[in-house]
Formats: C-alpha cells, sequence, structure tokens
C-alpha cells in the first residue's frame, strides 16, 4: 500500500478528507448493518434534530503507525462506552460497543494511506459520532439516527507542539452543576465557541474553566483535562462530576502509578492552589500532553517554574512513556492496543 503525498512533519490539527467513512443507519428501533462510503457529504431534512436541537455527540481517538510498522488504535472500547454513556444521557440509541470498534477499525484500514508513518510526529485522528436525522418539531428525540466514522491526519493540536502555552482563567461557564458537562455531547462545544474565539484574540491558547457553583474549583479546558505536578514530584488532578472522564487522563494515571512509581492525587482542586505547583499540563486525545506554562487570572499571571521553553520534566517522562506505549516502543497494559488486521 502506498502512503499518499502528505507533507506530515507540517501538519496541524485540520480536516482533510479521506477516501472512505462508515455509516449506520437507525430506523424502526434498529441499527442497520451498516457500510463503507465514498460519500462524504449527508442530506438531511430541515427540521432534522440536530439541526434544531442540536441532538448530536461524538468521540475522538487515534491510530498510530508503530515502530514495527504495525497500524494500532489506543483503547477504542473506552471511546466507546463513553459515547454509549453520552447517548443515554441524550436519549440516543446505544451503539454496540463491539461494532464501534470494528467500525473505527474498518475505517482506519480503509484509509491505510493516510496513517501517517512511524516517526513523522503526525497521527491519524478518528471521529466517530451520532446525531437524529428525522424530522422533529416539538421538543423530543428524533425517531432515527446515523452512526459514523471518519478520520483525518493530524499534527499538534496547539500550534508549536510541545512547547508550553499561555491559558486563561474563563468568566463564561462550560458546564452547569448536574448538566452535561461528563458527556460528550456537541452542545458543550457550541457554547464554547465564542469563548474560545475571544481567548484567542486576547492571545490566549485556551480557557480554563471553572466550577460554576462557587467559582473556587478547577474543572478543565474546551477539550482536555488538567494534570499537575507538585513540588515533590506527585500528579494531582481535578476531580468532579462535571468534567468529561478523559481516557488520556485515565491512561496517565495509571501510567504515572504502575510505570513511574509516582504518587496521584485524584481529587477536588482549588484554583488557590495552582500557583504552588510545580508544572502543569493539558492532557486529551487531541491535546496529548501539551504543558501549560502560563495561567492568567484577570490579569494576575501565575508563572509555572518549568517556563515557557520546555516541558517540565514530570510531564515529558508522562510523555514519552504514554506516547511510547502508543507507539510501541514501551510494553503496554493488557487490552490498550488494538492493532489494524
Ligand atoms: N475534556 C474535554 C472537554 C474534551 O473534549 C476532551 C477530548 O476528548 C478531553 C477532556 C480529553 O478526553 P480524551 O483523553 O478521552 O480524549
Ligand atoms: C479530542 O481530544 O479528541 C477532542 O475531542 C478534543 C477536541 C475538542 C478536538
Amino acid at each position: 500500500m502506498e502512503k499518499k503525498n502528505i507533507d506530515w512533519g507540517n501538519l496541524g490539527f485540520a480536516y482533510m478528507q479521506t477516501d472512505k467513512r462508515y455509516v449506520s443507519l437507525y430506523k424502526d428501533g434498529k441499527w442497520d448493518d451498516g457500510v463503507l462510503t465514498e460519500d462524504a457529504t449527508i442530506q438531511m431534512n430541515e427540521c432534522a434534530c440536530v439541526l434544531q436541537y442540536a441532538q448530536t455527540c461524538f468521540e475522538g481517538l487515534k491510530a498510530y503507525t508503530t515502530e514495527n510498522g504495525h497500524i494500532v488504535c489506543f483503547r477504542p472500547d473506552l471511546n466507546a462506552e463513553r459515547m454509549s454513556d453520552t447517548c443515554k444521557r441524550l436519549e440516543m440509541p446505544v451503539f454496540p460497543v463491539e461494532r464501534f470498534v470494528d467500525a473505527v477499525a474498518q475505517v482506519v484500514k480503509a484509509n491505510e494511506a493516510y496513517v501517517p508513518p512511524y516517526g513523522s510526529g503526525a497521527t491519524l485522528y478518528i471521529r466517530p459520532y451520532m446525531f437524529g436525522s428525522d424530522a422533529i418539531i416539538g421538543v423530543k428525540p428524533a425517531n432515527e439516527y446515523q452512526f459514523r466514522v471518519f478520520c483525518t491526519p493530524v499534527g499538534p493540536y496547539f500550534k508549536g507542539g510541545a512547547k508550553p502555552i499561555t491559558i486563561r482563567v474563563s468568566d463564561v461557564d462550560r458546564a452547569a452543576p448536574h448538566g452535561t458537562g461528563h458527556i460528550k455531547a456537541g452542545l458543550n462545544y457550541a457554547m464554547s465557541l465564542y469563548n474560545i474565539v475571544d481567548a484567542h484574540n486576547k492571545g490566549f491558547d485556551e480557557n480554563m474553566y471553572l466550577d460554576p457553583a462557587t467559582r473556587t474549583k478547577v474543572e478543565e479546558t474546551g477539550g482536555a483535562n488538567f494534570l499537575f505536578v507538585t513540588k515533590d514530584n506527585k500528579i494531582v488532578t481535578p476531580k468532579s462530576p462535571s468534567i468529561l472522564p478523559s481516557i488520556t487522563r485515565r491512561s496517565l494515571v495509571y501510567v504515572a502509578k504502575e510505570y513511574l512509581g509516582l504518587e496521584v492525587e485524584e481529587r477536588e482542586v482549588y484554583f488557590d492552589e495552582v500557583k504552588d505547583f510545580a508544572e502543569c499540563g493539558l492532557c486529551g486525545t487531541a491535546a496529548v500532553i501539551s504543558p501549560v506554562g502560563k495561567i492568567n487570572d484577570h490579569g494576575k499571571e501565575i508563572c509555572f517554574p518549568s517556563g515557557m521553553d520546555d516541558m517540565g520534566p514530570v510531564t515529558k517522562k508522562l510523555y514519552d512513556t504514554l506516547t511510547g506505549i502508543q507507539m510501541g516502543r514501551i510494553e503496554a497494559p493488557e487490552g490498550w492496543i488494538k492493532v489494524i488486521e
């Protein structure tokens, strides 16, 4: 199989249309068999539930070429399970876990020519998603749905790759208490668009959201969870019922404890404590671990000792171990790696 002629090393985090995508339709209470198609467009009724009431959700995971030339996906079963949880909260039908994993594998295999080579710095980003597709005018869930998966080769989520970024404390809330912050609903991202544009216009890379009830505790950013490192090398990560349970964060917690022998605290993190941490990183599929150098709190700056030039030493160890597992350089825990045959 010949790879596409793509400048892998200079890819940003952007959409590039690839050859095949997967689609399965839900009607009369059941999912059809699903197919791969070359058609990247979707036609639907003007009153489709997704268009009127935002009944849509998505997932994000990646495929990698390993050191010995295999193509692998990282923990796709966890994305399938999280999408099931999201669907239940949005009154959408669950797409079975095994079928989700199989659909991801089919899409990666069909677009093998777009999977970035080992060592290129790029990866294949995979986007499973679902939406209510039939006409609904009263506020209620759709009767018909589409589950789809497409993929696109990507580079780093933040410009500059591993260079530390600057974020600001947000005045806008991301998720209400008892709301939808813990699921991957499209609506969580729609409400964040104003805020991310405003942050970029003011020179910040992302927003740090605090808990909306008290505005004293750290939640997450628009697209990643936080990991902090204390001055005595402990990992601290916020625990909250209104943040997305990041698969990257859960994997890093395991890596920190089991591979690096670090102590990990998953607990409420007060914003007041943040100034005392040694390192800060954003973790997610797209972000991997993006180091944060500086946090701007309404003009007051918190500058981490790790600085604005390089990742802090503990963040770097976590990054190297996780990406080592993903790229096949380090042995993975049982069940983390799905080889695409
Ligand atoms: N938090 C939010 C709001 C996200 O959108 C994402 C991205 O998926 C994450 C956290 C990180 O989750 P994961 O590591 O599963 O990609
Ligand atoms: C991911 O990391 O997969 C995400 O979904 C984050 C995103 C908002 C691009």
